[in-house]
């Protein structure tokens, strides 16, 4: 049994050992099974285990996130990350109040009940920091995933928190720069579902001959 651990914690050394030493030589590094299973396995998750995810391992994908390319390497991005569950719940009750037209709970329903939801400002001032945003945002979800943790990207709390001045609170609270606007929320957490792989169209793209 001694022998087993020992060789399996070998194995495991030589492992690590070999997928470090592959990004070691100045070229991309060489982790395809690892990153394609990560691409294709990952879902939007939208029910969660309650427990918060520890800040390191939201600090770990948060660097991730703005490791990203980005346009002139500006990171046109802020960042807020919101995992204090009375702050969220002030956040949905104050989108809900904003909204009296549509039923409360859709509305705070838009979070997804994500334990960790972080908001993304981009800056109004660069033609490209929507992009900046969407690739940041992929780098979180993916390394997230890699780390046993769900994501969903949200747009709608977007449309519900921008352009809507009852919702002042919640852009004080985000405390953005001059010049940034909230583009996109991204929910984290512990998955509590397992959602099947919605279907691609193969056809959106054709190699030119
Ligand atoms: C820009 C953007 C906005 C989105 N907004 C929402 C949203 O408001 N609510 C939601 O439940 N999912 C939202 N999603 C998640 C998509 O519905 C989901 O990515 C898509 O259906 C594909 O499913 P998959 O992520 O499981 O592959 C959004 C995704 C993106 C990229």
């Amino acid at each position: 049994m001694k022998n087993k651990v020992k060789y399996i914690l070998a194995g495991a050394v030589v492992t690590i050992a070999a997928m470090l030493s592959s990004c070691n030589g100045g070229g991309a590094c060489k982790h395809k099974d690892a990153v394609v299973e990560t691409i294709m396995t990952r879902r939007s998750i939208r029910k969660y285990q309650p427990q918060a995810i520890p800040r390191e391992v939201m600090t770990e994908i948060l660097d991730c996130g703005i490791n990203a390319p980005n346009g002139q390497n500006k990171q046109s991005w802020e960042i807020r990350v919101v995992d204090k569950p009375e702050m969220l719940a002030a956040i949905k009750s104050t989108m809900a109040m904003a909204h009296p037209e549509l039923d409360s709970a859709v509305v705070a329903g838009c979070l997804r009940d994500a334990p960790v939801m972080v908001f993304i400002a981009r800056d109004k001032g660069y033609d490209f920091s929507a992009y900046d945003v969407g690739l940041l945002a992929e780098n979180m979800m993916l390394s997230a995933w890699s780390m046993g943790v769900g994501s969903v990207c949200l747009g709608s709390p977007v449309r519900f928190i921008n352009g809507s001045p009852e919702c002042a609170p919640i852009h004080h609270l985000l405390d953005f720069s001059e010049g940034y606007e909230l583009a996109l929320c991204v929910g984290f957490g512990y998955p509590d579902e397992a959602p099947e792989a919605k279907p691609r169209d193969k056809g959106k793209y054709r190699f030119l001959d």
